[in-house]
């Protein structure tokens, strides 16, 4: 298959394109590099020993667009681009629905126009909101999002399916990711956030690298094992692989299914910081603070309907996410940059 990768030079893209490529398949990325570097681009290539054709534009550029879909015949389009930080979509909402929806719009008026209608989106367990009871299934009924971010990916689910519904011919899998962290075994890519991270994982290994002094964790009053968060983290080389296996369905079906992509199995924000001490042998010292605003007790996939549509399951445990995310971070401490 040629497969378009929007936000292709980004964390969970590049990962795919390499996972793609090793399945024998050819891909395009469009990035701007709001989130991103070529560098990521390069050491992808690098690593799959294939090239991969890196065109530098907005995804709500429609003129753009039309230039990358008139040059090439694509297969399939998984659309990644998007702006993803929580708090900063508090801050910039407008930024937010712009950038996520324009970009949206745009792909798919111009994958329309083009007669390329199969599309893997980057959706997310943030759609939950607020979840009654765990584990999460995809037809469970969402009462809504926390955060502007979270609309953003609630309301292109909502465009998407209304797309599916008005034409038979298209085929979307939307992937609901739940926790990504980790990085490619050989420590050559990896999440790059720029500043002080704000997720759990990139945040322990800037400790761990003695960036920042202590890690703050935010409540242990949850009705939890030991009382702080727990999540459903998940390798981002089986994310990878699960975007490979939507590829192969949306060639196979038509119509617009949701997909959980999680492991299935909880971890508290303890049980990582044990595990990460553990596996690579380095203390991350920590101090128990006040709950985040907008974090929920528990959160973790149902991931039986991904077994059972695309023959996926995660393969690789918590030790392997703790030893590669450090490898990442240990090998590459200024991330991308010289
Ligand atoms: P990322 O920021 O590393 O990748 C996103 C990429 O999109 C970046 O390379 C960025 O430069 C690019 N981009 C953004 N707006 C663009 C635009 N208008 N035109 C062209 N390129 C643009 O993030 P990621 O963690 O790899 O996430 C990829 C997708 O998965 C995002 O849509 C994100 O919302 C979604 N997602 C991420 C997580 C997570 O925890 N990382 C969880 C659920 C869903
Ligand atoms: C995990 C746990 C925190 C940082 C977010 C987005 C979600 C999705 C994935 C995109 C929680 C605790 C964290 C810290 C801590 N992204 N924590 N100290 O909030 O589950 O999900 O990323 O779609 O939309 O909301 O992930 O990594 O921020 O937090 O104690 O410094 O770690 O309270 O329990 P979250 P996270």
């Amino acid at each position: 298959m040629h497969i378009l990768l929007t936000g292709g030079a980004g964390y969970i893209a590049t990962h795919t394109c390499l996972q793609l490529l090793a399945a024998g398949h050819t891909a395009v990325i469009v990035d701007n590099f709001v989130n991103s570097k070529p560098e990521a681009v390069r050491r992808t290539e690098e690593l799959a020993g294939k090239k991969v054709e890196l065109i530098e534009a907005d995804v709500a550029d429609r003129a753009a667009m039309e230039a990358v879909f008139s040059a090439h015949h694509f297969d399939a389009v998984i659309h990644f681009a998007g702006l993803k930080a929580v708090g900063e979509s508090v801050e910039q909402p407008l930024r937010y629905y712009r950038n996520n929806l324009d970009t949206t719009l745009t792909l798919c008026e111009t994958m329309a126009a083009h007669g390329c209608k199969r599309l893997v989106f980057s959706s997310s367990a943030t759609v939950y909101g607020v979840p009654d009871k765990v584990p999460l299934r995809e037809d469970m009924f969402c009462k809504g999002c926390t955060n502007p971010y979270g609309w953003t990916k609630y309301m292109i689910e909502k465009i998407l399916q209304g797309v599916c519904n008005a034409d038979p011919e298209w085929s979307v899998v939307l992937l609901r990711y739940f926790n990504p962290i980790g990085a490619h075994e050989s420590g050559r890519i990896g999440e790059n956030p720029n500043g002080i991270p704000n997720n759990l994982m990139p945040y322990i290994t800037a400790v761990a690298a003695g960036r920042l002094s202590h890690l703050n964790v935010y409540g242990n009053d949850y009705k939890t094992h030991d009382g702080t968060g727990v999540r459903d983290y998940l390798h981002v080389m089986d994310l990878a692989d699960g975007h490979v296996a939507a590829c192969d369905y949306a060639m196979a079906h038509s119509g617009c299914e949701i997909i959980n992509l999680g492991t299935g199995i909880g971890y508290s924000v303890l049980d990582i910081v044990n595990a990460f001490e553990r596996v690579n042998g380095i203390k991350v010292p920590y101090v128990i603070g006040p709950r985040r605003a907008g974090d929920v007790d528990m959160v973790y996939a149902d991931p039986e309907k991904a077994k059972r549509l695309l023959g996926w399951s995660a393969k690789r445990n918590l030790d392997d996410m703790c030893r590669d995310s450090w490898r990442w971070q240990k090998n590459n401490p200024n991330g991308y940059e010289a």
